[in-house]
């Protein structure tokens, strides 16, 4: 049978990557995929770079859109990313009819619903295994494996980046400054790293794993996002004192009856999280991704691997292309759809916002050491009917503050509605006695 024959744009690290998997175990995927997969262009600006990755294999061009015109490819890979060229090449892909696969989470969070959109009325395949946790197969564990679920939540480990950071921060008692430094001097953070530190990457993955489970419309512009940058030291320890590890966890979760809300809604969300150090995702260390899925037949699931690097990547890019290779030589009137969902039965649920999104939380306040401060602070949770779960208070140390001995008081609570502690924390704030901004970090007990 004919050889599937893809063009490549983007000869980076993922480019090469895919480049260099797909050679090396060639023979091995022609027999899985049931024919062979050929990379037959490759297009990136630096020539030279492309020129000696292809070595005489592929042909070379800068123009991306030549490629993309030729009616011999009928794959476009796009590895360029970011959401500018990006979104234009692969909407110029699927008007020629090609199906594509991308690793590109930003494009597909912001754009998703307009490339879905054309590619349905192409009748072609956007795949995009690679844009979620890399190496982890998560889309496909979501539309094939626990396709027989109603998946209830996911919370997932999807920035390698952070991760990292925060493992440093823990292990070596380090501030964030300097993790970051630290990452970024072994090159898991870019230059720029905003979008990781920021959660931004993470929403963005978050995104799409949200529509896939619920068969929602991918709406990042809803999501809450909180990154780890204001995150300090000293709470990583407290929680560690009791109990807890600290994790930049993205999570989307489905709720139902809510007051006001007849179609129930879901949760999207990204912030740092107080978890069990019990628990098998609290101690997923290093650059390294996991993603836990809660379905109501299967029960709780992990999955765990390498979220970035090129061959890890790649693994999801080719998986993609094998996928793409059976459904060629398959019936065309039932490929899988982009979002695991017909398009009819997608679902218009509200992503609620995060006043009404509930957990429990943890609190760190810097008090004066001063009769009554505790009873004043218990009372005030107790008027907005806020339980506490635990309590910690360091021995007090003679402090600027006029002379008072100051202290941190930590404080747990049961789950709450986050509107109710919002307005408990200004209460909190406003005290003479609370001399600092009070620190809340939400809590997850993911049991
Ligand atoms: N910047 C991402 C991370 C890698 O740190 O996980 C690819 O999404």
């Amino acid at each position: 049978m004919k050889p599937i024959q893809v063009g490549l744009l983007g000869a980076g690290v993922v480019g090469t990557g895919t480049f260099v998997v797909l050679q090396r175990n060639q023979e091995e995927i022609r027999r899985r995929a049931g024919r062979e997969i050929r990379i037959s262009h490759i297009a990136d600006l630096d020539t030279e770079r492309a020129s000696a990755l292809a070595a005489g294999a592929a042909e070379v061009t800068a123009d991306a859109r030549s490629v993309i015109a030729r009616p011999e490819i009928d794959v476009v890979v796009e590895l360029i990313g970011g959401t500018g060229v990006a979104r234009s090449l692969v909407l110029e892909a699927i008007a020629a009819g090609k199906h594509v696969v991308t690793a590109n989470k930003a494009l597909l969070a912001i754009h998703g619903t307009e490339i879905f959109a054309a590619a349905r009325e192409k009748g072609v395949v956007v795949a995009f295994e690679a844009a979620v946790a890399g190496g982890i197969p998560i889309i496909k564990a979501l539309r094939e494996g626990l396709t027989a679920n109603r998946i209830e939540w996911i919370a997932g480990i999807i920035n390698g980046t952070t991760n990292f950071i925060l493992s440093e921060m823990r292990a070596r008692g380090i501030d964030f400054a300097q993790a970051l430094a630290e990452a970024q001097r072994l090159g898991y953070a870019e230059a720029d790293p905003s979008f990781d530190i920021e959660g931004i990457d993470a929403a963005h993955k978050a995104t799409l794993v949200s529509a896939i489970a619920f068969g929602v419309p991918v709406q990042f512009a809803k999501a809450y996002v909180e990154g780890i940058t204001q995150l300090q030291s000293a709470d990583i320890a407290y929680a560690e004192q009791l109990g807890y590890r600290i994790k930049l966890l993205a999570i989307t979760k489905r709720r139902d009856a809510i007051e006001g809300r007849s179609a129930g809604a879901i949760e999207l969300r990204v912030h740092p999280t107080l978890v069990p150090a019990k628990r098998l995702i609290a101690n997923v260390e290093g650059a390294m991704n996991a993603v836990l899925v809660q379905g109501d037949a299967v029960g709780t699931t992990l999955y765990y691997g390498k979220g970035a690097g090129a061959e890890p990547t790649a693994s999801a890019v080719i998986a993609d292309l094998v996928d793409l290779a059976r459904l060629a030589t398959a019936d065309p009137d039932h490929r899988v759809p982009h979002l695991a969902f017909q398009p009819a039965a997608m679902q218009d649920l509200s992503v609620l916002p995060i006043d009404e999104v509930v957990t429990s939380f943890y609190l760190r306040l810097q008090v004066a050491d001063v009769a009554g401060v505790l009873a004043r602070l218990t009372g005030i949770l107790a008027e907005h009917g806020i339980s506490i779960d635990a309590m910690l208070q360091r021995p007090a140390e003679i402090g600027a503050h006029e002379g008072a001995a100051r202290t941190d008081v930590i404080i747990l609570t049961h789950d709450t509605v986050e509107g109710r502690m919002t307005k408990a924390m200004a209460a909190m704030q406003a005290l003479p006695t609370v001399l600092a901004r009070i620190v809340r970090i939400r809590k997850e007990d993911l049991g």
